[in-house]
């Protein structure tokens, strides 16, 4: 959706293609199927100016096309961890049947290393007159930030063995290059490493600084301390050193797994990142604790009232958000969850516990409350009036997991306080 709706933007035209009947119809009739910020407002601009539209019919799309992103999910398989290649292998089959003329096939999905290789061989098999080529180009937006990350990239990856492909590729992305953003070629196999290499780094540091927040609790330090003492340093960077419940999402889990999966079967010890995945699992089961802890050893009988049930604010996106782990934990040791989140209730509905008891109102969430518990760092969690939400509550427990509140502050208002690390 948004890499569609963007290349629109840059003047390029764009057919969006699925074969869910339902969500292009939704996308025909102007309903976004995400929640992603700007995007509503980018795809009505350019499906208006005529440079952007939705179909299921591939066969028409694809004869037209100088250029096919294939940008379809590669979720986790059940079991071993390994990408589920099945929806892009599918693609590539389908679209080999209609090429016209010379196109590049671009894999925007992230793949283990070697799929190129094999969506290029599937392609020729099935259609062996085709003319083709094969170009890998991952994508580094975050959920949130989507079109902002995609406007303004600090690179942009481009693996591929053709000039004439590579040349497409930078025309495309000319347009940022008014913003100087590097458009870096290299193999096939780099370009889909970097990708796995990418996200597995920044799930390291996350889990860093998660591991240092329980070290630091447990002497006494402040771990937002620790991470701007050690943000100053340009080597390390301050990015990506806050402390919180453990990084959810539909990108760090299922690439730190596939990455260890994909050493695994080359026979290659992948031992940091197999520790960041445990270490990340750790840190979700510290979190109950902490609750349990902080209702004074058990949380039987107990009304919790949680904010924010999303992976991070800014999305509806529910995929191995830390509340999927926390929470089941909680209701079956007894305690009652009353829940808010600005944008994922809906998704969070059919996946958490029956329990849960969702309210449109954030300040409803707080009657009769033991405990509040801030599980995701909205916006609109940021300025809560204290003093309605201390009369609102039975309790006075403010357990923040984002660290977003100044601990004097909360005192001040008459919580007891509690933090990740401090
Ligand atoms: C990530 C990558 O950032 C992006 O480049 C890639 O294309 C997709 O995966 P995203 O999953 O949207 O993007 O979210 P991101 O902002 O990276 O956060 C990932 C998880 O780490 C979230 O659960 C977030 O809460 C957590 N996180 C992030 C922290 O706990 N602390 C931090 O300092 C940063």
């Amino acid at each position: 959706m948004v890499t569609g709706a963007c290349f629109s933007e840059f003047g390029a035209y764009v057919s969006c293609v699925d074969v869910n009947e339902k969500k292009i119809n939704d996308l025909v009739e102007g309903r976004i199927p995400i929640y992603e910020p700007g995007l509503d407002i980018l795809v009505e601009k350019n499906t208006k100016a005529g440079r952007l539209n939705f179909t299921t019919d591939l066969e028409m799309a694809v004869a037209d096309a100088d250029c096919i992103f294939i940008a379809v999910g590669t979720p986790a398989r059940r079991g071993d961890g390994h990408a589920d290649l099945t929806y892009v292998y599918a693609a590539a089959k389908d679209v080999a049947r209609h090429l016209k003329g010379y196109t590049v096939i671009v894999d925007k999905s992230t793949v283990p290393v070697g799929t190129a290789r094999e969506v290029q061989r599937i392609i020729k098999k099935e259609n062996p007159s085709a003319n083709f080529d094969i170009v890998s180009n991952p994508e580094f937006l975050r959920e949130g930030s989507a079109i902002e990350d995609f406007m303004r990239p600090e690179r942009v990856v481009i693996g591929v063995e053709s000039q004439r492909a590579e040349a497409l590729l930078r025309e495309l992305y000319r347009p940022l290059s008014l913003l100087e953003a590097p458009v870096f070629s290299t193999t096939l196999e780099s370009a889909e490493l970097i990708k796995y290499a990418s996200n597995a780094f920044l799930a390291t540091k996350v889990s860093f600084i998660n591991e240092m927040s329980v070290l630091c609790e447990a002497v006494g330090a402040d771990v937002h301390a620790v991470a701007t003492g050690m943000g100053m340093d340009r080597r390390i960077g301050s990015k990506f050193l806050h402390a919180g419940p453990g990084f959810g999402g539909s990108c760090f889990p299922k690439d730190t797994l596939a990455l260890v999966r994909i050493a695994k079967e080359k026979g290659v010890p992948c031992k940091i990142v197999e520790a960041v995945v445990e270490a990340n699992a750790m840190q979700k089961r510290h979190m109950v604790k902490k609750i349990r802890n902080a209702l004074g050893g058990s949380e039987s009988g107990k009304k919790i009232a949680v904010l924010g049930l999303t992976f991070k604010p800014e999305t509806d996106d529910m995929r191995d958000a830390p509340s999927l782990s926390i929470l089941p934990p909680l209701i079956e040791k007894g305690a009652s969850i009353q829940a808010h989140d600005p944008q994922g209730m809906a998704q969070a509905k059919p996946i958490l516990p029956e329990e849960v008891i969702y309210y449109d109102n954030v300040y409803d969430t707080f009657l009769g409350a033991d405990a509040v518990v801030l599980m995701t760092e909205w916006n609109q969690y940021r300025g809560l009036d204290l003093d309605r939400v201390k009369g609102l509550m039975k309790g006075n427990v403010f357990i923040d997991l984002r660290n977003v509140y100044q601990h004097e502050i909360l005192v001040t208002h008459g919580f007891e306080y509690f933090s990740v690390g401090r």
